[in-house]
């Protein structure tokens, strides 16, 4: 008997690839996938949340959902704060109370790089932004909550599907005429 895997946030970089990696690295350990983007489960709107792990009753939920655009954060950290934070505390709380093993994603957003050595899962948050900020909120809700999940922090996250520093790079570059040097 296999497991049964949700992603949620499925539309996006991480959620998309791994939707489409999970089959082929799983196998036979995988019994049932179901990969809901932001139509099926909105995290502004937690109580789709809920809704989501009531139906499927996942062992594993991965949270790929995010609020990830850093500068406009500045301008919405409230829509920032609840799906990067108040919505992770709700999936955090519903997969506690169903026994699922949370998957979470965060950033290196929620520190501000001066410590002055690489940085270990027990520094202390110190975000330098809005989108930082709902990160490491995001973070707070898990240890608070607790139950059975793991954290990611990572980086420059980049895949085929979306937006990304790696795109740019890959690009021919433009040829110099007609520039006035
Ligand atoms: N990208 C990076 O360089 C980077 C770096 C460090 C950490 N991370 C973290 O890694 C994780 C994955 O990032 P990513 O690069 O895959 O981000 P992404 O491509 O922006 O994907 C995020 C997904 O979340 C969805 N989403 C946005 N608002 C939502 C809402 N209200 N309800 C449900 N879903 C919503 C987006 O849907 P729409 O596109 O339809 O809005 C998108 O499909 C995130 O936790 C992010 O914070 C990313």
């Amino acid at each position: 008997m296999g497991i049964r895997l949700l992603i949620l946030g499925a539309n996006g970089q991480l959620g998309h690839s791994l939707s489409q990696h999970a089959k082929p690295a799983l196998g036979e350990t995988l019994n049932e996938l179901v990969c809901w983007g932001k139509d099926k489960v909105d995290f502004t709107k937690p109580d789709q949340i809920v809704s989501a792990l009531k139906d499927v009753r996942p062992d594993v939920v991965i949270n790929a959902a995010a609020y990830t655009q850093v500068e406009k954060a500045e301008d919405e950290p409230d829509i920032a704060h609840q799906i990067n934070a108040k919505s992770v505390g709700v999936l955090a709380e519903q997969a506690k109370k169903q026994d699922v093993v949370l998957v979470h994603y965060s950033t290196d957003y929620v520190f501000d790089g001066t410590l002055g050595r690489p940085y270990v899962e027990t520094d202390p948050l110190a975000p330098v932004n809005a989108y930082g900020q709902s990160k490491a909120e995001g973070e707070n809700y898990l240890l608070q909550i607790g139950g059975n999940w793991v954290c990611f922090r990572t980086g420059w996250v980049y895949a085929q599907r979306g937006h990304n520093f790696a795109k740019p790079c890959l690009k021919p570059p433009v040829p110099a005429t007609n520039c006035i040097l």
